[in-house]
């Protein structure tokens, strides 16, 4: 079977690299690794979503795709409430969970889509999607993303505006009636769609 970063396991050796990320003044410790979503570096997108999201003191925060857990671990240094890192590939969860160390409100979790956050809701879902798996698995995320908002909550969104980010900037818009984009670097928008 051919293995992507967005496979359950991943049966390759795993090669670790180390490096350290500034994000908003944040410095981040991070371990990356093969078999994994951007293995060498922290990806343009995610560091453009982590610096750019929105979150308040209090939010309550969902990291979805987390992969290593950059998005997830600047958000944790943002808000004083839970964040809940998520992802589908057990060995980014498995590095999340090690770069994540030490930071007593994160929590992260491995499993498909929103199950392993069935029944809880947050204010801000914060979202890189893998537009490789199909156009269809980032609908899903966007779509399922309204019944785990609190009212008020907010999905915030990075991808590439000509690469299937205009797309799914107009789902965002067709599922919660608002979209904006917060912010554009290099081709890719962070946008924004609050549940009212
Ligand atoms: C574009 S990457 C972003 C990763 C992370 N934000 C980062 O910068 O390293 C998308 C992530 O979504 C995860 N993913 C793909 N399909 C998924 C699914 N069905 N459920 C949960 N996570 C999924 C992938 O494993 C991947 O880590």
């Amino acid at each position: 079977m051919v293995e992507h970063y967005f496979s359950k396991k991943q049966g390759s050796e795993l090669k670790i690299r180390e490096i350290v990320a500034t994000i908003r003044g944040i410095k981040v410790k991070l371990k990356l690794g093969s078999g994994t979503f951007s293995s060498k570096r922290v990806d343009s997108g995610s560091r453009l979503l982590a610096e750019a999201m929105q979150i308040g003191k209090n939010d309550s925060v969902l990291d979805l795709g987390c992969g290593t857990g950059i998005v997830g671990i600047v958000a944790s240094h943002l808000t004083g409430n839970e964040v809940v890192l998520a992802d589908v590939n057990e060995r980014a969860c498995m590095l999340a969970k090690e770069n994540s160390g030490g930071l007593a409100n994160i929590t992260v979790l491995c499993g498909d889509m929103y199950e392993p956050v069935s029944g809880k809701n947050f204010d801000v879902i914060a979202l890189n999607p893998p537009y490789t798996a199909g156009r269809s698995v980032c609908f899903k995320m966007i779509e399922e993303a309204k019944g785990h908002l609190n009212k008020g909550g907010s999905l915030q969104l990075v991808a590439r505006h000509k690469k299937g980010g205009e797309t799914l900037s107009r789902r965002m818009y067709g599922v919660f009636g608002n979209m904006q984009v917060i912010v554009k670097k290099s081709g890719y928008r962070v946008y924004m769609s609050v549940n009212n």
